[in-house]
């Protein structure tokens, strides 16, 4: 009996001493130690999940699948307000009214910046609306990168079409440059989905293809009918789409994406979330004119395809761009004469967008002329002739006999 108990006083002690000294030895750790990641946050995350569970599980599913669960980013380290947002008291936490990339540049202050750089951001949104809803800092900023994509007027079929078309059309692809009330532009989510953040996802060209389809810009399709876009489908498991960025290699992606091309550091290059950076021309232009950094842009953009041609193959194939680019221009740019020149004769109305041959002439450039030089560039040998090259030859025989009717018409008045 005596020596039980002797035995269990003395565990009692050792225990206690351990307790305390842990205390101690706690106190002394740093700050930063102790509260990282923080108790609150700890338990807001957990508190927003186990509720929401309940009210929109399929968001909680997706959040607890991400890099960010995985990394101990919490609900509300994105939903928590920043800077010029408006707050909303929400079951015992503060929580933001909106979710916008000033959020998450938080965090990613790089990948903002150099999205806030690109056509992607204010010119996108520009296009649509003009320059009216940006301030003058913001159309500067985007002026220096982006020369005349953001001064400018509303487009004229914003006009032409009305508001309700505008904003379930056009505004809902180019919002991906919207500004926000706090001040920052553009949409994370497009391509990364809200609570999902995932790159695997961004790395689809599904996900480009959501805004980069149609007849205006046959991005999606192009690939589709491409080399790479059919090997893409074949080796879709064997890829790891899910690759660190910066880490990036051919034995990941073997078979290029939009986002290969356009954004990744595939084998040490730079990834970047500037979309222009690697573009030498001005593919969606009428006639199209090269861009200010025509060399260097050309450049980057070979040097991804380095990753897995040889350096002949890849001129070779720019020179037939090239020449595409050369041949198209000379079309649409004696189309658009023959319009000035009926414009000049009085035969064309001020207003665009109000007689039949406004709209052979649009859809021959914006249309035809596009989707021939971006399926030459993109190797879509259907898109850059049936689509193509076949429409531009009918549309300018349809173009001259319709100017010469309205010649017609007039010398009859
Ligand atoms: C006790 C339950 C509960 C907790 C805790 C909770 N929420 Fe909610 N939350 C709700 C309900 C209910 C809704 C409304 C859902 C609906 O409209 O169907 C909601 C809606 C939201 C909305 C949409 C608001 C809107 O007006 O569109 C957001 C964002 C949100 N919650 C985030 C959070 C975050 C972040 C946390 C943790 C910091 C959190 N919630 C904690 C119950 C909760
Ligand atoms: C990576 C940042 C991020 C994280 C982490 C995050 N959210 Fe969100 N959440 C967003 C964004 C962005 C939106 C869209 C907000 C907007 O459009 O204003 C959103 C919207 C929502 C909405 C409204 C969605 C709808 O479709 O109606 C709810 C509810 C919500 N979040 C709850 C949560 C909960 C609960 C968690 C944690 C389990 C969470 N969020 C974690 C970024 C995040
Ligand atoms: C509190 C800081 C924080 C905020 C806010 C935040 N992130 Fe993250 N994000 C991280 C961390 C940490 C990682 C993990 C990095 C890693 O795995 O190396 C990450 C990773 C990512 C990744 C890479 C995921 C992958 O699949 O590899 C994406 C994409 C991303 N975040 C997008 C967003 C978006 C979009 C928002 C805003 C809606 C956002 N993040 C908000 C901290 C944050
Ligand atoms: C399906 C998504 C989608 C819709 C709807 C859409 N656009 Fe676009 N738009 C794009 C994409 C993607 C590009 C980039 C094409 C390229 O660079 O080849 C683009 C390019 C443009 C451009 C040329 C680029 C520039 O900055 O000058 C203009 C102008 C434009 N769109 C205006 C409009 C207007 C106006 C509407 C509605 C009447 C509209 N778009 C509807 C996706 C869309
Ligand atoms: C046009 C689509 C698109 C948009 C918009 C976009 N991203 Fe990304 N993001 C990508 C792609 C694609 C990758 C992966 C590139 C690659 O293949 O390595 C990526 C990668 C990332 C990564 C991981 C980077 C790294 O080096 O580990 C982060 C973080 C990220 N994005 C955050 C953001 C934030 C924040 C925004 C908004 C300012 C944003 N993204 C907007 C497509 C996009
Ligand atoms: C939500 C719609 C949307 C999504 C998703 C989207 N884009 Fe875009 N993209 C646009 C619009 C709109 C423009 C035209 C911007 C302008 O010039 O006015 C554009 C322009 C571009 C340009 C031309 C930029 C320039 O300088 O002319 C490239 C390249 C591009 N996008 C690549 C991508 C890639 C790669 C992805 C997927 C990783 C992607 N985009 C996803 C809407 C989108
Ligand atoms: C093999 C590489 C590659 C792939 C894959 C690829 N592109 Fe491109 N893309 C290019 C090249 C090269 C150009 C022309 C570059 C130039 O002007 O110098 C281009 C041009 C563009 C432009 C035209 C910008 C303008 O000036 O009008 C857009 C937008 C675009 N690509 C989007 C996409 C999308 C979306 C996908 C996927 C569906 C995709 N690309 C797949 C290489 C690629
Ligand atoms: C990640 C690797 C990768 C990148 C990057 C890449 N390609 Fe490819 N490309 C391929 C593969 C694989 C094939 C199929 C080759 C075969 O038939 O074995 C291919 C096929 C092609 C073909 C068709 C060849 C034929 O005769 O059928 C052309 C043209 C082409 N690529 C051009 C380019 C250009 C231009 C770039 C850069 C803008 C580029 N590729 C970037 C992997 C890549």
């Amino acid at each position: 009996m005596r020596t039980s108990f002797r035995s269990v006083f003395i565990a009692i002690v050792i225990g206690t001493a351990l307790i305390v000294a842990a205390l101690i030895v706690n106190s002394r750790r740093p700050a930063v130690e102790v509260l990282q990641p923080s108790a609150q946050l700890v338990e807001a995350s957990g508190k927003c999940a186990e509720c929401h569970t309940r009210e929109t599980s399929g968001i909680v599913v997706e959040y607890r699948r991400s890099h960010h669960a995985q990394q101990g980013v919490t609900c509300l380290d994105c939903h928590r307000p920043v800077k010029g947002q408006g707050t909303i008291e929400h079951r015992g936490f503060t929580i933001a009214d909106t979710v916008t990339p000033a959020n998450c540049a938080s965090c990613h202050d790089a990948e903002y910046k150099q999205f806030e750089r690109s056509r992607h951001a204010a010119p996108a949104w520009a296009a649509v609306y003009g320059s009216a809803p940006f301030t003058a800092e913001q159309v500067a900023y985007a002026e220096k990168y982006q020369p005349g994509a953001v001064k400018r007027p509303p487009n004229a079929l914003v006009q032409s079409e009305g508001p309700a078309a505008i904003s379930a059309g056009c505004a809902t692809c180019h919002a991906v440059g919207r500004p926000h009330a706090d001040g920052s532009i553009g949409s994370c989510t497009v391509c990364h989905a809200r609570h999902s953040a995932s790159v695997e996802l961004a790395r689809l060209p599904t996900t480009c293809g959501q805004c980069h389809m149609g007849p205006d810009h046959s991005q999606l399709e192009i690939y589709s009918e491409s080399k790479h876009g059919v090997l893409f489908a074949l080796r879709r498991n064997q890829l790891n789409l899910d690759a660190k960025p910066k880490q990036l290699t051919t034995a990941d992606m073997s078979v290029p994406t939009c986002a290969t091309c356009h954004m990744s550091g595939l084998g040490g290059m730079n990834v970047t979330h500037d979309v222009t950076e690697r573009l030498s021309w001005y593919l969606f232009e009428a006639v199209s004119q090269p861009r200010p950094d025509f060399a260097q842009a050309r450049a980057r953009m070979q040097e991804v395809c380095g990753n897995c041609h040889a350096t002949g193959q890849v001129k070779s194939f720019y020179a037939q761009g090239d020449s595409v680019v050369a041949a198209t221009n000379a079309k649409v740019a004696a189309s658009l004469a023959l319009m000035d020149s009926l414009k000049a004769e009085g035969l064309l109305t001020a207003a665009p967008f109000d007689q039949p041959i406004d709209f052979v002439a649009f859809d021959l450039w914006h249309y035809y002329g596009r989707t021939t030089k971006h399926g030459a560039f993109m190797g879509g040998a259907d898109f850059a002739q049936w689509h193509g090259n076949y429409e531009l030859l009918a549309k300018s025989v349809e173009l001259r006999a319709m100017a010469q009717e309205l010649r017609a018409a007039h010398r009859r008045r």
